[in-house]
């Protein structure tokens, strides 16, 4: 499995999104796409399926030390006391002694940052997270965090696919060393009516799909893409077998815009998630 490197973290490029899938499909689906191969698992306190995140890694047999594991920690618990609290419900919901990676899921104005990455970095240093990082930090957040941190970030979260421009925000990660985790990286299922995907893959044999993946992880921007259905698993999983020409990854390049964003959210200290 080829990784990113970032201050030490070994991140697997591929990993399976699981927001949204719950119960037994979410057990299955952490079990059968560690069976497949994937050594990396994205999950979160929000999506409430810490616990079958935890049943899937146990079912698969696979070593513990084998799988990356990430959870986050939802911006309403950002005040110090409570984020230690919810970092050690969140292991136990995943019956692990520590997480590969623990996030800010989202900035939270609310609280100052510099309590909130206090917190984090102690979290860390008593051993419940291997390395810390951040999620839909903004260039200017990203710089704010790097000065606070005490331990450093390993990576910083967000939304990437090919028709989204985040050009600053990645160089202004990178600049810190941190490595781009891509969420939504099929773009909710957008990418495969794209007609230059398709036709960029049917020179390969490949899906729009992978096409669109292909071009994230040929930048070295891990990807996690989500899907419910056992035979995507394989889909998302197969693009270690081709690669994209300059010449393609410039016109797959274009067809980012700066107004590509898919998930239109930011965190107000609405109750929705409490
Ligand atoms: N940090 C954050 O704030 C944040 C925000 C959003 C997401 N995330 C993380 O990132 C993960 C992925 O993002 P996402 O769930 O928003 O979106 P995504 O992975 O881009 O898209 C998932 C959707 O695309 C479909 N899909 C998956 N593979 C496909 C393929 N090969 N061909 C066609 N359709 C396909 C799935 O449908 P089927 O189920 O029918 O396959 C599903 O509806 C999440 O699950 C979560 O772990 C993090």
């Amino acid at each position: 499995m080829q990784v990113v490197e970032a201050h030490g973290a070994r991140i697997p490029l591929i990993g399976l999104g699981t927001w949204d899938l719950r119960g037994r499909t979410c057990a299955r689906l952490v079990e059968q796409a560690l069976r497949l191969g994937y050594r990396h698992v994205d999950t979160a306190e929000m999506y409430d399926n810490e616990r079958e995140v935890g049943e899937g890694l146990r079912a698969s047999g696979i070593k513990r030390e084998e799988v990356f594991v990430t959870t986050k920690i939802w911006p309403s618990h950002f005040a110090p006391r409570e984020l230690e609290r919810s970092a050690k419900d969140s292991l136990v919901r995943l019956r692990l002694s520590e997480v590969d990676l623990l996030l800010l899921h989202w900035p939270n104005p609310q609280i100052p940052l510099s309590e909130t990455l206090g917190a984090l970095c102690k979290v860390k240093r008593d051993g419940l997270a291997r390395h810390i990082g951040v999620s839909n930090f903004t260039v200017v957040l990203v710089e704010e965090a790097v000065k606070l941190a005490s331990e450093p970030l390993v990576c910083n979260q967000i939304e990437v696919h090919v028709f989204l421009d985040q050009s600053k925000v990645i160089a202004a990660s990178r600049k810190r060393g941190m490595a781009i985790v891509a969420y939504s990286p099929v773009a909710r299922g957008g990418l495969k009516s794209d007609k230059v995907l398709a036709r960029v893959g049917k020179a390969h044999g490949k899906s729009a799909a992978q096409v669109g993946l292909r071009w994230l992880v040929q930048q070295d921007i891990v990807v996690i893409p989500r899907t419910s259905r056992i035979e995507r698993l394989e889909e998302n999983f197969a693009l270690f077998d081709f690669e994209l020409s300059d010449a393609e990854m410039a016109e797959i390049g274009a067809l980012a815009s700066r107004d590509g964003r898919i998930v239109d959210y930011a965190y107000s200290g609405s109750p929705e998630w409490d």
